[in-house]
């Protein structure tokens, strides 16, 4: 069947809003049609570059941000500090890995959530459930739940500013090497992981000096600059077809609402909506795969998004859970390898260690985490392929959301600042921290 930005139409969908004004949704939807896009195709293709060489084993991902970003926690200090933590880990990981990271934020579009379930109750009432600001508000009344074509105008907007914003930290100045210092969080610098960081940016100071010592000039633009990359979920239809472009010097589609989409564990059905849509725009795409995932299922999505093997096209993100990977992924990764895909191979270790604390709060243990992606790791290495990322879920703020870490934050503690949209993110001191044991993991594979 012919591919268009349409296409997805004919098809079954989850997980998708359901708007009852339908002139109002149309009239959204051209708007958006109007606008200009937010990234441009040739930014894609360079992304796609890079996770050729994530594929090859010589550079790794390193893709992370909110859960769901907000529109009430939208302002230049949260995406500053998201920011920073990502490039902290970015010099983390290529110091003590002498690795080139690819810097990927879940940022400028992350704004729609799937749910286990459709309605909420609160013990009394049952509304439909939170699905993140593009589609609806998290107050509990009948009006903030109800599905609202209009958020998708305001998600567009929040994105331009954030998008711009990170345009300028990443070319500006602010990401230069030479100000590797003071990218540490004040409130990071007092604890052990801070600490350990100030020690690596002093040698990479060192050596800058060094060079310059030697008459290398320090001011090589790949020193200056950074690459930092967009992406999201590609969920709602609705917004992502009317910000797909033709590129006019390939003649390819692009969807300029980010450099990189994904799609869910539970929106990847092999004759559904959103692979029609991922498999017709030539951004690198993920998809995620759960602990039930199949080969067949695994060849299906190859087939479908990547039909001509192309390297750094396809980003599979494994979410199978700390027990789980060790139970199904060793097999199923064997059988994959032997079938000559190109797959840029991550590990998302949030989404399959989700509990519940015994005070109701959703969270994670940074030990399972961290065990996932060991596991993830050591998996690969023995099936002779490369552990090609990590896609976490974090904040550059100090809120008390996951269990554990350095500052071993308890089950109690995490009344103090927990604050996530949805689900729960590492704090920028555990980022920090996994980011100096995931170095050694790279140096490992
Ligand atoms: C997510 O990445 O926020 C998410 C919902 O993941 P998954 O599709 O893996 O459940
Ligand atoms: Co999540």
């Amino acid at each position: 069947m012919q591919w268009s930005a349409q296409s997805w139409r004919d098809k079954p969908i989850k997980q998708h809003p359901t708007y009852k004004d339908k002139a109002l949704l149309e009239s959204v939807e051209a708007q958006l049609k109007s606008y200009p896009p937010l990234v441009f195709a040739g930014e894609s293709r360079a992304l796609q570059e890079r996770l050729a060489q994530v594929c090859r084993g010589e550079s790794f991902l390193l893709q992370g941000g909110d859960c769901a970003e907000s529109f009430s926690q939208f302002n230049a200090i949260n995406i500053r500090d998201l920011f920073k933590v990502i490039i902290q880990m970015g010099a983390i990981l290529t110091f003590g890995a002498s690795c080139p990271i690819v810097k990927v934020g879940r940022i400028a579009g992350q704004f729609a959530k799937p749910r286990s379930s459709d309605m909420e109750s609160n013990g009394q009432f049952e509304l439909p459930s939170y699905r993140g600001d593009m589609i609806n508000g998290m107050e509990f009344t009948s009006e903030a739940r109800e599905h609202n074509p209009e958020r998708m105008l305001q998600a567009y907007h929040q994105s331009a500013a954030t998008l711009n914003l990170l345009r300028a930290f990443a070319q500006g100045g602010f990401a230069d090497l030479n100000q590797v210092h003071k990218w540490n969080l004040s409130f990071v610098k007092d604890n052990a992981f801070g600490r350990k960081y100030e020690e690596l940016a002093s040698r990479i100071t060192q050596a800058l000096d060094f060079m310059k010592a030697c008459g290398i000039s320090p001011e090589h633009p790949s020193l200056k600059e950074t690459e930092f990359y967009t992406s999201h979920e590609a969920l709602v239809l609705h917004y992502e077809e009317p910000l797909c472009r033709e590129d006019s010097l390939t003649g390819d589609w692009y969807d300029c609402s980010a450099h990189m989409l994904w799609i869910g564990e539970r929106t990847r059905g092999l004759d559904e909506a959103h692979i029609e849509f991922l498999r017709g725009v030539k951004n690198p795409v993920g998809v995620k795969i759960g602990p039930n995932a199949t080969k067949a299922d695994i060849m299906g999505i190859c087939d479908a998004l990547n039909p001509n093997n192309i390297s750094g096209r396809l980003n599979l993100i494994v979410r199978m859970g700390a027990d789980k990977i060790r139970e199904n992924f060793p097999k199923l990764l064997e059988s994959i390898n032997k079938e000559g895909r190109e797959i840029v191979w991550s590990c998302d270790p949030m989404h399959g260690n989700t509990i519940k604390a015994n005070n109701g709060y959703k969270t994670r243990v940074f030990d399972s985490v961290l065990s996932e992606v060991k596991s993830f790791f050591e998996i690969h290495k023995a099936c002779g392929s490369y552990a090609g990322g990590v896609h976490l879920e974090m904040t550059g703020a100090d809120v008390t959301e996951c269990v554990g870490g350095s500052q071993a934050i308890t089950e109690e503690g995490l009344v103090c600042n927990y604050n996530t949209q949805c689900d729960p993110r590492l704090n920028a001191t555990q980022a920090i921290e996994m980011a100096f044991l995931i170095a050694d993991m790279i140096k490992n594979r």
